[in-house]
């Protein structure tokens, strides 16, 4: 099968070599000697692949090694029991080996893609729209009528926050960098829009501070991020796009009855099948809502990963990139 190997660290433009593979056994490292077998369609490209190219990702698999951490296409072969059958679409988590033909994900993480998606969003439905659902319910405890803060909101993350966040009733305001990004994140149901250039610690304090912040971001804005809290508001760590790792006086806390909280979705989830399946019900009954409806942006063919890493790389991505693997 065609297939895309991490064969050095020399970065997004570099470290990617295709190669001819062996099509992968019906058999996940999550769950030996069983797994759901997928015809790729469309490949997720996201920050960690990224990472990956520079062995700065936390989890460094023995080189050469084939990435892509989430699929969408057609099952080739299913466990019995998996509610899955040959030819059924399906979008799927695999953690590594999505830039393929063939990819294999443990039963627990794939689902049926919804009617009316189409691959592309498909690869763009599970890592993003998980952690979110993740970030802003289960670790940040949102509650109706609550307000959240979206950092990163044009992001791939940022708009799935959006999404998920409108769907559980809460008020939303997105912080971005750009004209288009900003048109991206009010198209994802951000209710307000601030930049990341202006006073955009004051802007939300005057729209009256935010219950629930989402980083995927960090860097120097966190403090203003604890700032932007009303009492009893949470942060909820995400990632750090913004490249450095934010430290927290711990006083801000106690001065203000605030929470900061991580939010690792992959570590929580990984070989827990009944907290997967209730995250993917909940994903699944906003899918019906209406309310997530996932927003792909740049799409390349498989060969052309390098430029979508570096695209990601350079903070020009919005939404979901996409590898078409195969013809639609
Ligand atoms: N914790 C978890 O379970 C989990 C799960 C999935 C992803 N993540 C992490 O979440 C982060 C976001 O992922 P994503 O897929 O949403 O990425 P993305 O689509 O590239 O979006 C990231 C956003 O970060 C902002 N940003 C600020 N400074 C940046 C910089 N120096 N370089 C690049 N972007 C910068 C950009 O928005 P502006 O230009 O508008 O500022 C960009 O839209 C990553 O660190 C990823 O590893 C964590």
């Amino acid at each position: 099968m065609r297939a895309l190997q991490i064969t050095n660290l020399s970065g997004p433009r570099s470290a990617l070599e295709p190669a001819d593979l062996p099509e992968p056994e019906p058999s996940h490292p999550l769950t030996p000697g069983s797994g759901v077998v997928v015809e790729v369609h469309a490949a997720g490209v996201s920050f960690p692949e990224v990472l990956q190219t520079r062995g700065e990702y936390q989890h460094k698999p023995p080189l050469p090694f084939v990435p892509g951490s989430e699929v969408s296409g057609v099952v080739r072969s299913a466990p019995d029991g998996s509610g899955l059958s040959e030819g059924d679409r399906v979008a799927a988590h695999c953690m590594l080996g999505g830039f393929a033909e063939t990819a294999v994900a443990p039963e627990y993480l794939a689902f049926p893609l919804p009617d009316g998606f189409d691959y592309a969003q498909g690869a763009a439905l599970i890592l993003n729209y998980h952690t979110a659902y993740f970030a802003l319910k289960l670790r940040g405890r949102l509650a109706v009528g609550e307000t959240v803060l979206v950092h990163g909101a044009a992001g791939g993350v940022g708009t799935a926050a959006l999404q998920v966040a409108k769907g559980l009733g809460a008020r939303t305001v997105g912080v971005v960098s750009s004209d288009e990004k900003e048109a991206v994140a009010r198209a994802a149901g951000a209710d307000e829009v601030v930049r990341s250039d202006a006073p955009w610690k004051d802007q939300v304090k005057e729209l009256g501070g935010a219950d629930v912040v989402i980083d995927p971001v960090g860097g120097e804005r966190f403090t203003d991020s604890l700032r932007s809290l009303r009492e009893n508001g949470r942060c909820v760590v995400v990632g750090f796009t913004g490249g450095s790792i934010p430290e927290v006086k711990v006083n801000r806390l106690l001065l203000n009855n605030i929470d900061v909280v991580g939010a690792g979705w992959g570590t929580h989830v990984m070989g827990k099948p009944d907290v997967n399946r209730e995250i993917g019900a909940a994903v699944g009954r906003l899918v019906e809502e209406g309310f997530v409806s996932p927003l792909v942006g740049a799409r390349f063919p498989l060969e052309q990963a390098a430029d979508a890493l570096e695209l990601i790389d350079g903070r020009g991505a919005t939404g979901k990139v996409v590898l078409d693997v195969r013809a639609e």
